[in-house]
């Protein structure tokens, strides 16, 4: 077993303004002191908060993520946001290839590809997101959806660059819907990743890599799917706005 520290990510999505997020992320950072050291926690608010809130957390261990960036390294690509920039406003992580990126902003496995491609390069940890849909599941497609959007989202990869490579399951149904898969339907599909990525990238990444459950995850829910042996953290977005409520998960042990 590689050394997979459990991660608690908040994904904010397009909620809260720059002086909503610095007020977040300082009840956050008070709640981090407190708990657990080996329990890693990330934060990913939105493009004009980040160098705010990375002010905030400075001296905290939280880790400060986007959600989103651009391939290209700059120029005439109005609206869109580059590795650099994300990196001068203090993010280690930036979320790529979230189901509401590929929902309503045409994001396709091979852009996601390039994007990861990108934020490796550039030192960013990517937190790869994937998921199946509810008409997916229900037509037992699950595993063949999922294949797809691992083998294209990391073709091109060796084990070697995929070393800080996060990866997070969503399944698409269970996002802000109250639906969670259940802690053994999760269990099922994070084994079916981790072997995925032992048959196409080898044993020591397969190992060490960690795979996020997201998906409705709560405070009433989140000690039993962290309990399962291929579960490695939590990408949360509804609960994640609260930070008292983020603060219960990430203080889950407690
Ligand atoms: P949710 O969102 O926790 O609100 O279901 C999860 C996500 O989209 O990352």
């Amino acid at each position: 077993m590689g050394n997979r520290n459990p991660l608690i990510a908040g994904n904010w999505k397009m909620n809260k303004t720059g002086p909503e997020s610095v007020a977040t992320a300082k009840t956050i950072a008070t709640l981090a002191s407190n708990s657990p050291a080996e329990i890693e926690i990330m934060i990913a608010p939105t493009f004009t908060a980040l160098a705010l809130v990375a002010e905030v957390i400075s001296s905290s261990r939280i880790f400060l993520s986007a959600q989103n960036l651009y391939w290209e390294e700059k120029g005439a690509y109005t609206g869109e946001i580059s590795a650099d920039m994300l990196l001068a406003a203090g993010c280690s992580h930036v979320i790529i290839g979230h189901s509401e990126r590929r929902l309503y902003f045409g994001e396709t496995d091979n852009t996601i590809n390039k994007k990861i491609k990108t934020a490796i390069n550039a030192k960013l940890i990517p937190v790869f997101c994937i998921g199946e849909s509810e008409e997916d599941r229900e037509s037992g497609k699950t595993f063949s959806v999922l294949d797809k959007q691992v083998k294209k989202g990391l073709e091109g990869f060796s084990s070697t660059a995929l070393a800080t490579l996060i990866i997070a399951y969503e399944p698409v149904w269970a996002i802000g819907t109250g639906k969670t898969a259940s802690k053994d339907q999760a269990q099922e599909v994070h084994l079916y990743l981790r072997n995925l990525i032992d048959k196409l990238l080898g044993n020591t990444l397969a190992n060490s890599i960690r795979i996020l459950y997201g998906g409705s995850v709560k405070p009433d829910n989140i000690k039993e799917l962290m309990a399962m042996p291929d579960i490695d953290g939590a990408l949360v977005g509804g609960a994640s706005l609260d930070p008292e409520t983020f603060g219960k998960l990430f203080n889950y042990l407690k």
